[in-house]
């Protein structure tokens, strides 16, 4: 029997992370989430997703020089990126934009792991830098080059802002949400990806067909949607309306629900605190609040938990980024896990080449065109 969408079935082993859905609980490495939400750094994330463990001072230090080192990208890429449509989708954008790195990669012909991990290195340093340029470019700004005191959360913020220093609350709610969203075991973009170096392609390859994926709505688009519903609600007492309509017109509503999590995602309990803190302190308050009340009567009506997507949309907005930048945000974070899965997929490969149940007619005899 096939399990439509391949529900349940364990198509890997893997260190890497671990979800319980039962539980809602997220555990990297063997790490809880809550525990590397308050006190990790994406960096060290990073660090541990792709070795297995925490990272000494030193090791640490060396990692965070390399991704800030490696943050500026090839000036022929961002003279394709000022070509591209400016009204180009962001998502596309940045999948053409990554495919182009690997031509100007250093270690493009090579494949052993030590390439693998400098090409990784690159990757996750270079894809904020994309993505802050792309809004800098499409507003017709000059790109400032990346500055190298800063980590990849303040980073992004600084080149969005075309070099202005991000304030602590906005550097320390970026770096969490790039934690949170850092790997979630195999999860469609993830297992694209897997697949895709399953045939020992490049991992520049298999990060381009893990953006491809991200960016479909079911799976990393969902924020923005999340986000354009908060919009056009726009006031706390529309709420109510606005969500039994949808109820009643049975549409889904975006940043709810999960293929696994049958309980809380315990991303979410942070970025919901996180959305408060923002919206407090920066007196927009609102997009909390209206999520709140969306949140209160999808889980009384439908119940369906808020997912990750739910409350890093008013997040991510109240940190000044364009709507249509969530998911490529996403895939920036998501980078770090992308690059886990396929030096563990390279480390131990077999092909993944599964079967499809046929279900289509048989023993036709050909009929000639004029006979049809
Ligand atoms: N709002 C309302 N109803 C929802 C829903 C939501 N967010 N998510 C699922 N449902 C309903 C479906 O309509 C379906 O109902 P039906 O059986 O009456 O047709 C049922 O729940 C099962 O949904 P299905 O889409 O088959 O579940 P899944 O396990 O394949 O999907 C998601 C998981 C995440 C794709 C799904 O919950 C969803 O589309 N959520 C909204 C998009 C989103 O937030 N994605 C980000 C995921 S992190």
């Amino acid at each position: 029997m096939v399990k439509a969408g391949l529900e349940d079935i364990v198509a890997a082993t893997s260190s890497i992370c671990d979800v319980n859905g039962k539980e809602g609980r997220l555990v990297y490495q063997g790490y809880d989430i809550h525990d590397l939400a308050e006190h990790s750094t994406f960096e060290e994330v990073v660090y541990l997703l792709w070795n297995g463990r925490l990272p000494h001072k030193q090791e640490l230090e060396t990692l965070s020089d390399a991704l800030r080192k490696n943050a500026a990208i090839p000036a022929e890429v961002v003279k394709a990126m000022k070509a591209f449509p400016k009204e180009a989708n962001s998502m596309e954008v940045l999948r053409t934009a990554v495919s182009m790195l690997s031509m100007y990669d250093p270690d493009d012909e090579l494949s052993d792991r030590d390439a693998n991990v400098r090409k990784a290195i690159r990757l996750t340093a270079q894809l904020p830098t994309i993505v802050a340029y792309w809004d800098n470019i499409r507003n017709g700004k000059e790109p400032v080059a990346p500055n190298p005191k800063l980590s990849v959360a303040a980073n992004f913020l600084y080149l969005l802002k075309g070099g202005e220093m991000p304030d602590e609350l906005s550097t320390k709610s970026m770096d969490i949400a790039l934690i949170l969203h850092a790997d979630h075991e195999l999860n469609a973009s993830t297992f694209a990806a897997r697949v895709a170096a399953g045939t020992l392609t490049d991992i520049h390859s298999a990060v381009v067909a893990a953006i491809g994926t991200l960016k479909g709505p079911l799976h990393g688009g969902a924020n923005q949607e999340v986000i354009k519903m908060l919009t056009k609600i726009d006031k706390l007492e529309n709420v109510q309306p606005f969500i039994n309509k949808m109820f009643e017109d049975r549409k889904k509503v975006m940043g709810f629900g999960h293929r696994v999590y049958k309980t809380e995602d315990p991303r979410a309990s942070h970025l919901r605190k996180m959305s408060e803190e923002l919206g407090k302190t920066k007196n927009e308050l609102k997009w909390f609040q209206m999520s709140r009340k969306i949140e209160e009567m999808v889980l009384h009506d439908k119940g369906f938990y808020a997912n990750v997507d739910f409350y890093s949309a008013s997040v991510y907005y109240m940190l000044g980024i364009p709507t249509d930048l969530f998911t490529p945000i996403f895939a920036v974070s998501r980078m770090a896990g992308w690059a886990a899965h396929v030096l563990e997929q390279y480390d131990n490969n077999r092909l993944i080449r599964p079967r499809a149940e046929y279900t289509g007619p048989k023993n036709l005899s050909y009929v000639s065109i004029d006979k049809r």
